[in-house]
């Protein structure tokens, strides 16, 4: 499960002071004392019942003419700041089976009930009620490629929730965790790491009862252009892909540069031509998905 961190702390902080007060050092969830320093802020904002309600209001009396930060999270969200030096601050809205949004929304608009890990690290205590529960899983990234049905090797570790004044570390693509409705409307805060290189880490979607991965949950912005350049026809787009096929970082990026060739290779002998090459491509995943598209194909030799 996360990494409980464990305070005595009573003291209580605006959320400007806190705000300041981490930005000041910046933060590194690698460095342990960069750890401790943001987790006693976010423990000290945890402790000012009264800051939460106070920035909504002031938020809906401002309204249009005042600058809120924009927010990839939607209403479930709230951005308390902006992204500066390593990390911004956000407010999570759990409502439970008996709220209104759960009803309208649905419980995937919360992720409630499916299983992820996440590709970046974030502190969070709970704020306001119960707190959402969880069942709790490690695994080890390193050991998996990311392919879709994959083996994870999850590890069950508990079930708990986010109590009041509870803070817990989850470290990127370690922890794994299936979130459950809390009791009754809850709130907790997080102060999350903004790591610009974190887009090309894949976030996974597991399925706990096999122990696989069901797929990647943050597609990236190129995959999408890549594939809808090439889809377009254009030589300079199917070159690109030809390149960062062979030789793009991201394994994901260069498995999308082969899923494109090969939706443009419309007879199977050239669908599994462009397999056959990628199998040779040098990546572990990349080959993987190559071999397992080919057995679909099952041309005769
Ligand atoms: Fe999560």
């Amino acid at each position: 499960m996360p990494r409980l961190i464990e305070g005595e702390d009573t003291a209580s902080s605006s959320l400007d002071e806190a705000i300041h007060a981490i930005d000041s050092t910046g933060f590194d969830p690698r460095e342990e004392g960069s750890l401790m320093h943001t987790a006693r802020w976010l423990r000290r904002l945890g402790n000012n019942a009264a800051f939460l309600g106070d920035h909504i209001v002031a938020q809906l009396t401002a309204g249009s003419a005042c600058e809120v930060a924009e927010s990839a999270y939607g209403a479930q969200a709230i951005v308390l700041s902006g992204m500066r030096n390593g990390f911004f601050l956000r407010a999570n809205i759990w409502p439970s089976e008996r709220d209104h949004a759960f009803h309208t929304s649905g419980a995937r608009s919360f992720v409630y009930g499916i299983p992820h890990d996440h590709n970046f690290d974030f502190l969070t205590v709970g704020y306001f009620g119960p707190g959402y529960r969880s069942d709790y899983y490690e695994y080890d990234y390193e050991a998996v490629t990311g392919r879709c049905g994959e083996k994870a090797g999850l590890r069950f570790t508990e079930r708990s929730a986010l109590s009041p004044g509870k803070l817990m570390h989850y470290r990127a693509h370690h922890d794994v965790h299936r979130q459950l409705p809390p009791e009754s409307l809850s709130v907790s805060l997080n102060v999350v790491a903004a790591d610009p290189a974190a887009g090309w880490f894949d976030q996974y979607g597991f399925d706990v009862e096999t122990d696989t991965i069901t797929g990647v949950l943050n597609p990236t912005s190129t995959e999408v252009f890549l594939r809808l350049a090439v889809g377009l026809g254009g030589a300079e787009a199917v070159d690109l892909a030809e390149r960062f096929g062979r030789t793009h970082p991201s394994d994901r990026l260069r498995l999308a540069c082969f899923e494109a060739k090969a939706t443009l290779a419309a007879a199977p002998a050239s669908v599994d031509a462009v397999w056959r090459e990628a199998e040779l491509c040098g990546s572990r995943l990349v080959a993987e998905e190559a071999r397992s598209r080919r057995r679909i194909l099952s041309l005769p030799a």
